[in-house]
């Protein structure tokens, strides 16, 4: 059957489970990131954001179903969210999207979507 949702045209599942790991890796390495979790155990945040990706990308509802409407900012506004702490949760995205090699269309939307959300979290403007 011809994809017609970024969640096929990646992978399906499998490929969110291995991009949020890949991505989460990261962020427990990175210790000015890490200490905005506020949970000692990262599977939970791995486990959200991997619903959400899946869902945004047209794959299964599952995290609306659990966690309600996304309202991301929102859930956002009690982590300060320096353009600083962005670019280090990008940079972390982007080495797990390089590690992926996503076909190229559904690549790039996925990489222009994190640059622009990444971009409308960020909530505190003083450096960290
Ligand atoms: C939580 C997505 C950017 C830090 C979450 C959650 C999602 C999410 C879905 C779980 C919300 C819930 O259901 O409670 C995203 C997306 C982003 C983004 C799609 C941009 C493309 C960022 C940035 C930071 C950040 C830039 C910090 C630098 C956090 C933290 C949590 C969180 C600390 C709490 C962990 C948890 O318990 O879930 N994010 N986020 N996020 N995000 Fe983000």
């Amino acid at each position: 059957a011809h994809p017609e949702t970024i969640y096929e045209m990646v992978g399906g599942h499998e490929a969110f489970v291995q991009l949020t790991a890949l991505f989460y890796e990261g962020v427990a390495a990175d210790p000015p990131l890490r200490d905005l979790y506020p949970e000692q155990d990262l599977g939970p945040a791995e486990d959200r954001l991997r619903m959400f990706l899946e869902q945004f990308f047209g794959g299964p509802k599952t995290y609306s179903e659990t966690r309600g409407h996304p309202r991301l900012r929102m859930r956002h506004v009690d982590f300060a969210v320096t353009p600083a702490q962005r670019d280090r949760w990008l940079h972390h995205m982007t080495a797990a999207m390089d590690r992926m090699g996503f076909p190229a269309e559904a690549d790039q939307m996925m990489r222009a979507y994190f640059e622009r959300a990444a971009h409308f979290m960020v909530n505190t403007l003083e450096d960290d």
